[in-house]
């Protein structure tokens, strides 16, 4: 999975086990990211749908959540991921967008992007591998980027990782079917099936996940867009509809209280964090329209652009950070007894801060 901002990685177990001790036959990942949450969700044997506003969220929700493995021909697969890796570079507008007119990855690199990407739209699109390949394909570029974990801005020195060779890997793919949707959680919250565990995980503040990660929007786009700055953005950044009320400080509070509301589950779980617009109390009174809310909290360390400082895009450090751990905050609504034995459930998993 890729580096991102916001992951619930060493929330999952937890996340996990909340599902599992609801005992969800169907389950909702509002905002899914990386999908690692819709991922151990559909692993706890629930039913999932996945919903994003990023092409790149689409695109591994249909590889990790959509895809039933069954349906795979794995040789195929397997084959066709170890011709991609033997295609030699072949230097296009990614290697001459991200490794010359800026520096997210090494040239020799960019030009196996260029290739393989070019192969994988010639020979597979409109197959079931084509999400597969292009997950296989932006994972295996986030492996040898040269960021700070955002694609803002790229690091004085190349990242050790960067020199690696570009490679491929055979997605872990699971068995069973699953939905992904890219659309805007306010436009589909009311629209979606009603489940039995829906989990929401909105951006909580002004960082935009559309240019905090447009290179992976571009790569799955291929559509070789303008773009402007130094971290050459896609020119439709600056567009309002790739701008979420989400990341807006004075929209933001309505659109979750509205998601909140309109989410259809027997069980509501909201993530939040203690850099947010919004306080944990606002949140309790918010999800107190599903039942009983109780809140667990988490002591987290910030993300790694946080810890290491704050660089210009010539990768020069130019501030520091005020503190590099923050808390995370679990709020569970649903019915009293049902919730109670959530946060029994929950109190029986680790979670490493
Ligand atoms: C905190 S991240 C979710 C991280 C995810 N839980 C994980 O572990 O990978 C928030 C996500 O919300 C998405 N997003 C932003 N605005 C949205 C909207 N209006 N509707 C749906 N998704 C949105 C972003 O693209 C981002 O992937």
């Amino acid at each position: 999975m890729i580096k991102y901002l916001g992951s619930k990685r060493r929330l999952v177990p937890v996340l996990a086990r909340l599902c599992e001790a609801a005992s969800a036959r169907t389950a909702l990942d509002l905002f899914t990211g990386t999908t690692r949450v819709a991922q151990a969700f559909k692993r706890a044997g629930a039913l999932v749908t996945a919903v994003d506003t990023a092409r790149y969220s689409e695109v591994f929700a249909q590889t990790y959540v959509a895809t039933d493995a069954d349906g795979i021909d794995l040789r195929e697969l397997r084959d066709a991921v170890d011709a991609l890796n033997a295609l030699p570079g072949e230097p296009g507008y990614f290697t001459d967008t991200f490794c010359v007119r800026s520096r997210f990855f090494r040239p020799e690199n960019g030009a196996r992007v260029d290739a393989v990407r070019d192969a994988i739209e010639r020979d597979h699109a409109g197959s079931p591998r084509y999400p597969l390949l292009l997950t296989s394909l932006i994972e295996a570029a986030d492996r040898v980027d040269s960021t700070t974990g955002v694609q803002m801005a790229y690091v004085k020195e190349w990242a050790p990782r960067a020199s690696s060779p570009l490679t491929l890997r055979v997605p872990e793919l699971m068995r069973g079917p699953g939905t992904a949707w890219r659309a805007d959680a306010l436009d589909v919250v009311g629209a979606l099936p009603s489940c039995d565990l829906a989990y929401l995980d909105p951006p909580y503040n002004q960082h935009r996940y559309f240019t905090n990660y447009h290179v992976w929007e571009t790569l799955v786009a291929w559509d070789a867009p303008e773009h402007y700055g130094v971290a050459c953005k896609r020119i439709d950044a600056r567009d309002d509809e790739t701008k979420s009320p989400f990341n807006q400080r004075r929209a933001m509070p309505e659109a979750l209280r509205r998601v909140i509301a309109d989410v259809r589950a027997r069980v509501v779980v909201v993530s939040y964090n203690d850099e947010a617009w919004v306080s944990v109390e606002e949140l309790r009174e918010w999800c107190a329209v599903h039942g009983h809310v109780e809140v667990l909290n988490f002591d987290s360390r910030r993300y790694v652009g946080a810890q290491i400082g704050i660089h210009n895009p010539k990768g020069e450090r130019v501030g520091t950070v005020s503190h590099v751990r923050n808390r995370e905050h679990v709020v569970i609504a649903g019915d009293r007894n049902e919730v109670e034995h959530l946060v029994d459930a929950a109190a029986q998993v680790t979670v490493r801060a």
